[in-house]
């Protein structure tokens, strides 16, 4: 049964309430997870609010609704009552009308503007490093308008751009793993020279939950967030050989032939590859150390050993 918002059931006088859009999602539940730890009610809102139940057990101070974030009137209930607002609704490939523009710009704005008429105190808008809304690249694009978008609509919100995210059930990290230890050669995305700064998605989640509660001085700002080490995709797949006790032999791939490839994966549902991870891998990720990030919040973001060791284990 999905539940209808209903904010009297939570929140109480002088009570906070952060309302989480992509809550059961892959960095959305554990940023839902770091806001109540913090004591701030929950309101986690996605098309599927069974999968956000799942693994919280926060009683009163949580409810998972459905709410899509492409429909204006369900966007306005889900936000009524809110101090503060995250969007964390992702989008990887399109398919029918569900494109890139209208996820990641319309709603975006959409969901801003509910905010501000709503008098919501903090936005944070979850986008990802490199966002640029003149890049070539028509996802990166789409995503630098997303972030004017939310901008416009809610001058105060809060840019976060992660890096690529790792974790016991990335997509990332865990094929890296899979195919090392199953291949007897590893296909690098062109040369290898890309390069990355990996973030464990659990401290992004903490700083996202930081963000959310935190101060004034915060509001408008961009806050990238990137790992500990800046590696070459060739130099992250030797230390994930390396953590896993395994000799990798690597081979350069040229990236027309992993475009043409991708264009192939993507008819198949829940596609493990697509043409915008390609574009992605063809740009460095690494954090702007111009712009605030995680030593800003007083964190040390951690490195991939723990996740590439919990990955070993589970598989
Ligand atoms: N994963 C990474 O490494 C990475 C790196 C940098 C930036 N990011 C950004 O971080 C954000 C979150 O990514 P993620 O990897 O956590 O995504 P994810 O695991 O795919 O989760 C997406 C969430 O959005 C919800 N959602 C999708 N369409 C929706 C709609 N129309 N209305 C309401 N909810 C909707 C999904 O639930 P339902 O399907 O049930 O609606 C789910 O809760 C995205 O902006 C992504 O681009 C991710």
């Amino acid at each position: 049964m999905d539940d209808i918002p209903n904010p009297s059931l939570t929140i109480r006088p002088g009570e906070k309430l952060a309302v989480v859009f992509g809550g059961s999602g892959f960095l959305g539940r554990r940023i839902v997870k770091r806001l109540l730890h913090r004591g701030i009610a929950v309101r986690a809102a996605s098309r599927h609010p069974d999968r956000a139940r799942g693994e919280q057990d926060h009683g009163e101070f949580f409810t998972a609704i459905k709410a899509d974030i492409l429909d204006q009137d369900q966007v306005a209930e889900a936000v009524s009552g809110a101090s503060a607002i995250v969007n964390a609704v992702s989008l990887y490939s399109e398919h029918g009308d569900l494109t890139f523009e209208r996820v990641h710009v319309e709603a975006a704005s959409g969901l801003a503007t509910a905010a501000r008429d709503a008098s919501v105190e903090s936005y944070i808008q979850i986008s990802g490093i490199g966002s640029d809304p003149s890049s070539r690249s028509r996802y990166i694009r789409v995503r630098g308008g997303g972030e004017e978008a939310v901008t416009a609509a809610f001058p105060d919100a809060i840019i976060v751009r992660p890096a690529v995210m790792t974790g016991t059930d990335d997509a990332f990290l865990t094929m890296i793993v899979r195919l090392v230890r199953v291949l007897p050669v590893y296909p690098l995305f062109g040369s290898g020279d890309t390069r990355l700064q990996p973030a464990f998605v659990e401290d992004v989640a903490e700083a996202v939950a930081r963000l959310a509660s935190g101060t004034a001085e915060y509001r408008g700002r961009i806050f990238e967030f990137g790992g500990p080490r800046v590696y070459t995709y060739r130099d992250l797949v030797r230390e994930v050989s390396r953590l896993l006790g395994i000799h990798t032999r690597l081979v350069s791939v040229p990236f027309p032939a992993w475009r043409a490839l991708a264009t192939f994966a993507e008819v198949v549902p829940g596609a493990p590859l697509t043409r915008n991870q390609i574009e992605l891998m063809e740009r460095d990720n690494v954090a702007d150390t111009e712009q605030p990030g995680f030593h800003e919040l007083g964190m040390e973001p951690r490195d991939i050993d723990e996740v590439v060791r919990a990955i070993r284990e589970k598989s």
